[in-house]
């Protein structure tokens, strides 16, 4: 699965260093093409000769020699590589990272990254667990980096908890996997919708839900991860959609997301709605602002046009169709009337009653649904993890759909 693939290795200044010469062995061993770079404390815990004997090429540790007027350029490096694995990363560089500090090849090489993303932290259990480390790792990861979670075990400080490196095969199965998911969306055409809407009531105020976008930009980000074209149709938020296969569209209102859907859902093999639609709109906009003198205002509400319904409508046989429920009763009753009633492929659930599921969290907890009727309950994941357990479903359909062709 590796042969051929171009892998940047950066090392930062960790004990679990040591464990990096046998990952880069394996890497070779699989047939990748491995670049290593390294920060000036990594050296300190294992020489740039070793690696440089196992990977076959010179170690960049310094972007300039100047006495040999050398200069390594991290832009090439960030537009060569098929993907970058850091590992193992320091309480420091994970801040650098998530703060955009280049004072070393390592970050400046991770700024210029035009691939996936794998970061793989290590340290002490209390330096992990300290609200910065934990914020500088949630920040990483909602610009899209993929996080190797350190695993719980004994540490270098003699103590025992969370923040071991990962393993060296265990990294290289998450690399291996990586991959061959990643075809399995090659070259597919993806709409994922994402975000709330704002329904406007007059030019300061609007209508809003507390939909942040972060699931459906993750789903975007991990569909373009795996190769496929996606167009990213999202109302207000303030998330970036940071890789070179998503194409975003902004939108405002449900009026604005629904042209933009029926304008792009026919070029699409997957649509995907994760966006959190307002079902309500204000029947009159006040061209001034509302003032509040008047006791009472009452604001006449009309529904808006559903977007899922309509492409649900106009699908293609070939294209599948993939809507979210959320609700707060009678949960999979009324998520499977909605499948059914939209003309769905899959609907994903989520249970407001559900701990750890909900707007703005870092986690979710899903039911997967399909048109038969097989139904799939989810633990409590990252919404990482969420978006890549969506996909693998999703793409089945697609592996088992060239079959039949
Ligand atoms: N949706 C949509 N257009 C709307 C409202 C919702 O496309 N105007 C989509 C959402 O993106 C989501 C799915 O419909 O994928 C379900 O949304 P939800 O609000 O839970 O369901 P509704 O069908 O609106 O039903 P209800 O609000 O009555 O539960």
């Amino acid at each position: 699965m590796l042969k051929g693939k171009k892998i940047v290795v950066g090392i930062t200044g960790s004990i679990a260093a040591y464990k990096i010469p046998f990952l880069v062995r394996l890497l070779i061993r699989q047939g990748a093409e491995v670049r290593v770079i390294m920060t000036p404390a990594a050296v300190d815990f294992v020489t740039p000769l070793t690696l440089s004997t196992l990977s076959m090429h010179p170690v960049v540790v310094d972007p300039f020699k100047a006495q040999s007027g050398e200069w390594n350029n991290h832009v090439d490096l960030g537009q060569w590589a098929d993907v970058m694995v850091f590992a193992p990363v320091t309480a420091n560089t994970l801040g650098k990272m998530a703060h955009g500090i280049a004072d070393n090849f390592v970050v400046t090489a991770y700024l210029s990254a035009k691939c996936p993303v794998f970061i793989a932290p290590a340290m002490d259990l209390d330096m992990y667990g300290h609200p910065s480390t934990q914020h500088n790792i949630s920040t990483l990861q909602s610009y899209g980096n993929i996080i190797i979670e350190p695993q719980v075990g004994e540490l270098a400080s003699g103590l025992s908890g969370p923040g071991r490196l990962e393993e060296p095969e265990k990294i290289l199965l998450i690399l291996e996997r990586f991959f061959t998911s990643r075809q399995s969306l090659n070259k597919k055409k993806i709409l994922v919708t994402a975000g709330p809407t704002h329904e406007k009531i007059d030019p300061v105020r609007f209508l809003g839900n507390y939909s942040t976008g972060k699931m459906g930009f993750t789903l975007a980000f991990e569909a373009a991860s795996r190769g496929a074209e996606v167009t990213l149709i999202t109302g207000p938020t303030f998330l970036n959609a940071s890789h070179a296969g998503i194409r975003r569209v902004d939108v405002e209102s449900a009026d604005e997301m629904y042209e933009a859907c029926m304008a792009e859902a026919p070029k699409n093999d997957i649509i995907i709605m994760a966006a959190a639609v307002a079902d309500f709109k204000s029947k009159k906009k006040s061209a001034v602002k509302i003032k509040k003198t008047a006791a009472h205002v009452t604001l006449e509400l009309e529904p808006t046009r559903d977007i899922l319904l309509e492409i649900g409508r106009q699908k293609r046989k070939n294209q599948v169709l993939v809507g979210f429920a959320l609700e707060t009763d009678n949960e999979l009753e009324n998520a499977r009337q909605k499948l059914h009633r939209k003309n769905l492929d899959f609907i994903i659930l989520n249970s407001l009653r559900d701990k750890g599921a909900g707007f703005g969290l870092e986690t979710n907890k899903i039911t997967m649904i399909d048109k038969a009727g097989n139904v799939q309950h989810g633990n409590v994941k990252t919404k990482q993890e969420i978006a890549s357990d969506i996909l693998d479903i999703i793409s089945e359909t697609q592996i088992c759909s060239h079959g039949k062709q």
